[in-house]
């Protein structure tokens, strides 16, 4: 299998950067193909503007959607961008590694979406009728493919937990799991994330090391999160609203998009914190 590996992370001396060639290692040695994009270490420019779009004339008012639509239809975007799309559609597997930072994922790993998740390739894919509302949500450019977060807390797990006071994890990468991976259509893998991160000694480092290259060695095998298909049948269209009869009832929030999704995190807990 061919996997990308997109590491967010400015130290190579970093627990990220020791995570991260762990997991390349082991990919290696199971006869995978890997590349990464080290964005750091590429200085990958993280915002987006007008210099991305070198057809727009200067007298144009720059509407990102539109100029995001335009060059990818053009096969104008530039050089960076195109690179990495290039890299997404040879890879089976794509890996983002991060530690988090205020809750999400460092600013330049989100201008890395913002850029290269281009319209055309990543949304604004497929038609909308009264059956559809275009390809995403499992369906889409990626769909066939796989992703999964490499993740780091310096928080506690347990206040990650499903009443914990930081809000459940899953629910915090939700966003990034179910908004920029699912929605251009790859299975979304459950997180590898490692919690409680700053006190790492040397002897908390292999169950970890050993945990990741489990994680690396069951990719292909891992039962992606089962996230509702937009098309499926589950949605009413076009008002994308769950169907009234799915889901517990009067539940809100995050979790219903996951088909069993109110369950199985409890189960999580109850098997972590009894
Ligand atoms: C700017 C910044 C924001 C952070 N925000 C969070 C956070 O929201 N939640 C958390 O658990 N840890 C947070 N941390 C701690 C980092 O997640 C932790 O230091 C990192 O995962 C350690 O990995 P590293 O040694 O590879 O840098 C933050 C750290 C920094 C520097």
């Amino acid at each position: 299998m061919k996997v990308l590996l997109v590491f967010a992370h400015p130290e190579q001396r970093s627990l990220n950067a020791a995570l991260r060639d762990v997991a390349i290692k082991e990919l290696e040695t199971q006869g995978h193909e890997v590349r990464v994009s080290d964005l750091y270490a590429d200085s990958w420019k993280p915002h987006v503007d007008r210099a991305d779009f070198p057809l727009l004339t200067q007298d144009a008012r720059f509407i990102p959607v539109a100029a995001s639509k335009d060059a990818f239809a053009a096969d104008s975007l530039t050089e960076d961008v195109r690179a990495e799309i290039e890299k997404l559609l040879w890879a089976d597997i794509l890996i983002l590694q991060f530690p988090l930072w205020w809750f999400s994922m460092p600013a330049i790993l989100k201008g890395w979406v913002d850029r290269v998740f281009a319209y055309g390739f990543a949304y604004g894919v497929g038609e909308h009728s009264d059956k559809r509302w275009g390809d995403r949500y499992g369906e889409g450019t990626l769909a066939g493919r796989r992703a999964m977060l490499i993740v780091t807390a310096g928080g506690w797990e347990e206040h990650y937990a499903a009443r914990g006071v930081n809000g459940p994890i899953d629910d915090l990468l939700f966003p990034i799991n179910h908004g920029i991976l699912y929605y251009p259509g790859y299975d979304v893998l459950p997180p590898f994330v490692v919690y409680r991160v700053d006190r790492l000694d040397e002897a908390d480092f292999e169950p970890i090391a050993r945990h990741l290259r489990e994680r690396m060695r069951t990719l292909a095998t891992t039962p992606p999160i089962p996230y509702r298909q937009q098309n499926g049948g589950d949605y009413l269209i076009p008002s994308m609203q769950l169907r009234p009869d799915l889901g517990d009832p009067g539940a809100t929030g995050v979790a219903l998009h996951v088909d069993g999704g109110e369950a199985s995190r409890a189960k999580r807990d109850e098997v972590a914190y009894g």
